[in-house]
């Protein structure tokens, strides 16, 4: 087993890019430090959130290029360190850092990976101990040169965003409203903290306490697990029926009112795409084949190659 670790891994490195301008070849599916992933995934469940935020915040700002890992300096204030950073969690830093460390451990693989590289394996590799749909991950990402928390303003969806802002934000990025719905459905994990939804559960509007939008048992559940007067720390699953697979239940979610935030119910609230949510809802092998598309799509945004970037020794400093 070990071994055929070993194999695995050195065949990634001999592999190389699939994106144009580099100098080197091609890849196919990759299992480097998957063994590492899985690891870190039973020692902490949040890895797998965590670890697919990571990536997503990663490639909204400023591309694919593991901008969002760098540490901040007393002269940078870095990508992860803006406030709309609530929900990265340490875990999928810490993943990242592992896979790498083991990666470079094999002497014919030190310093060849990219930091983007291994975020975007070891994202495949959450999805899949999620028990999403497993996906070959393009590589030959470099790893960018700037990171600053004043390029994430604007670039990240927000738990108030309307349909409209959604769309705009994902074609900024080249991806379509298809793909933004199924990346929405990676909300289908993860945790929310009270005050993203307070105003949908006690003031939403002059004519509503509660946002008519919410399934009416879902709001009372809310309340009681979010009273008045609680502790903003107390953060609860977004899906309230499968919070730990990656699965079509999120859209079965939206179409009974228990979208937790405003940006995933409008999803179903809106014509648009109604008739997506409806279809997902039925037919999880379309789902499924929608995410894989809408992830190697949000692989591809801002990659740098050649020049543009390198290979970080340290994926939270520059060279
Ligand atoms: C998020 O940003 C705040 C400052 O706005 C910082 O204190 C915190 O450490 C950052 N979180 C992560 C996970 O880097
Ligand atoms: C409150 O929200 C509901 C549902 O979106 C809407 O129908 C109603 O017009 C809103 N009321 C006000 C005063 O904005």
């Amino acid at each position: 087993m070990a071994r055929l670790g070993l194999v695995l891994a050195m065949a990634l490195c001999l592999t190389i890019s699939v994106f144009p301008d580099t100098t080197t070849a091609q890849l196919k599916h990759n299992f480097y430090g998957k063994k590492v992933v899985q690891q870190k995934v039973k020692e902490t469940f949040v890895t797998i959130p965590a670890t697919l935020r990571l990536f997503f915040h990663d490639c909204f700002v400023n591309g694919c290029d593991a901008s969002v890992m760098i540490q901040s300096t007393p002269n940078n204030k870095a990508e992860k360190d803006h406030p709309d950073n609530v929900s990265l969690a340490g875990d999928g830093f810490d993943v990242v850092i592992k896979a790498k460390k083991a990666l470079d451990a094999i002497p014919s693989c030190r310093n060849k990976v990219s930091c983007a590289d291994i975020l975007a394996l070891a994202t495949r590799d959450v999805v899949v101990a999620a028990e999403g749909p497993s996906y070959p991950v393009e590589l030959g990402r470099r790893d960018g040169l700037v990171s600053t928390a004043a390029s994430v303003h604007g670039n990240l969806p927000g738990p108030n965003d309307n349909f409209d802002k959604l769309n705009k934000l994902f074609a900024k990025n080249k991806l379509t409203q298809e793909d933004m719905i199924a990346l929405s459905a990676a909300h289908t994990l993860g945790f929310a903290h009270c005050n993203k939804v307070f105003n949908r559960i006690y003031n939403f509007n002059r004519t509503h306490i509660i946002d008519p939008a919410l399934n009416k048992g879902y709001a009372k559940d809310l309340r009681l697990a979010w009273p008045k007067n609680v502790d903003p720390r107390i953060a609860i699953n977004i899906d309230p029926i499968t919070p730990k697979k990656i699965d079509n239940i999120y859209f079965k979610n939206l179409q009974q009112g228990k979208g937790l935030f405003t940006s995933d119910q409008v999803l179903y609230t809106d014509r648009r795409s109604r008739p997506t949510v409806d279809s997902w809802a039925k037919n999880s092998a379309a789902f499924n084949a929608a995410f894989v598309k809408a992830m190697t799509k949000l692989g591809r945004v801002g990659v740098k190659t050649g020049h543009n970037g390198n290979i970080r020794r340290d994926c939270g400093a520059f060279n």
